[in-house]
């Protein structure tokens, strides 16, 4: 099945890039503590304000980011990498990356790093011209360290005004990695989700995957899912992961509003740690949601038949929790409804792809090595029905 992504951080040659950019702007530790915590208050309390707040072309907040969002940001989008691979090898033939809203290159980079060394075209777009130069000096501190045995391919920078855009060639990896929940709505362009898939929709071509992250939060999430429906309610896009259907997500006609997101463990690098700590942050997991989708070009299935194309298959979208006879179950989403799965296999995890074999039992379909620890003690019933773990926040 597919191949297997080594390690979600950052590689040694790329952590000493960051180290050496960071130490560039002297700022105090307690400064750096400031700014860390300010960020985290814009990317979850003050969210509202996020759309205008240009944060990535201040000094502090710069250097914050790529001490502590960076990495993590970085692991999201190798997790994003490795779930959609498990589905869809063809991704890493892809050679050419479109970065929207690349801030100092996350998803970029992780795309570099993770998967299998190929000359690739990169473009990094962003409002941000400090954010991109830092970008720009990482990839320049690669080619120059004798470490990284990777082909570095071409690597551009432009600066451009989200939501607009541009329009790509066939066979594009299009990230939009932790900012579609930055964009505000434009009213004149109706409502966001509809406005932006409309967008999508004009500006790729058939034999490009879109893969978008987000952080793991409720309203972020809720939001990635209507534009999920959006672009399936179009003609030309199949959804690789992590639906393994093609209907509307079923979690949007659920009163409770359970939200499709998932963890893995991370082992921040050390420098991350240290920021990390100066907040008494431990972070053992990480979180994300995200959404991929193929540009087919083919004509819209209908809904029965979009609902029924992977009939076997099913996605484990919350931790394991305690059923009424106090045996273990998990919630899946299979042929587009939200299922209690109340014969797991073992071991099961959030996130864990399965499949149905004859007499209705599912079997895991992807391993990777990055599972969160399994909680001591299980969630009872109806605790964890609306799912409510938080994620970490930014
Ligand atoms: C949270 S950062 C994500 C950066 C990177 N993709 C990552 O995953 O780490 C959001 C990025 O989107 C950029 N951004 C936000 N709104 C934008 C807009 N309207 N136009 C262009 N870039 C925007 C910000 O400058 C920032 O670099």
């Amino acid at each position: 099945m597919a191949y297997h992504l080594p390690s979600l951080n950052p590689p040694d040659p790329l952590m000493r890039m960051l180290r050496d950019e960071v130490e560039t702007t002297k700022v105090s530790r307690n400064a750096q503590a400031r700014a860390l915590e300010d960020l985290f208050k814009l990317f979850t309390q003050q969210r509202s304000t996020i759309a205008r707040n240009d944060y990535l072309s201040v000094p502090r907040y710069r250097n914050a980011y790529l001490r502590y969002h960076f990495p993590l940001n970085f692991a999201r989008a190798a997790y994003a990498l490795q779930k959609v691979a498990e589905v869809y090898p063809r991704i890493t033939e892809l050679d050419q990356v479109i970065d929207l809203g690349a801030g100092p290159g996350s998803a970029a980079l992780a795309t570099l790093f993770s998967l299998p060394s190929k000359k690739r075209n990169y473009v990094l777009y962003d409002r941000s011209r400090a954010a991109l130069g830092v970008a720009r000096r990482l990839v320049d501190g690669c080619r120059a360290d004798a470490g990284v045995k990777r082909d570095l391919g071409s690597f551009q920078t432009r600066r451009l005004q989200l939501p607009t855009i541009p329009t790509s060639s066939e066979g594009t990896l299009l990230w939009i990695a932790m900012v579609y929940n930055e964009l505000g709505s434009n009213r004149r362009d109706g409502p966001k989700a509809e406005a932006f898939a409309e967008r999508l929709t004009r500006s790729t071509r058939p034999g490009s995957v879109v893969l978008l992250v987000e952080p793991a939060l409720r309203g972020p999430t809720i939001e990635l899912m209507r534009l999920h429906d959006a672009l399936i309610a179009r003609p030309g896009w199949r959804v690789l992961a992590p639906c393994t259907h093609e209907a509307p997500c079923p979690l949007l006609e659920i009163r409770s509003k359970p939200w499709c997101h998932f963890h893995f463990r991370w082992r921040p690098p050390e420098f991350t740690r240290h920021a990390a700590e100066s907040l008494g942050l431990k972070s053992p997991q990480a979180s994300l949601a995200f959404l991929a989708l193929e540009r087919t070009g083919a004509q819209s299935l209908s809904d029965d038949a979009k609902a029924k194309r992977s009939p076997r298959r099913a996605r484990v979208i919350s931790d394991k929790m305690t059923s009424s006879t106090g045996k273990p179950m998990f919630y899946i989403c299979a042929e587009g409804a939200r299922n209690q799965l109340k014969s797991p296999p073992q071991p099961c995890w959030r996130g864990d792809l399965l499949e149905q074999a004859q007499g209705g039992t599912y079997r895991r379909l992807a391993q990777d090595g990055n599972r969160p620890r399994e909680r001591r003690k299980p969630t009872t019933k109806g605790q964890n029905q609306g799912d409510q773990s938080q994620g970490d926040a930014s």
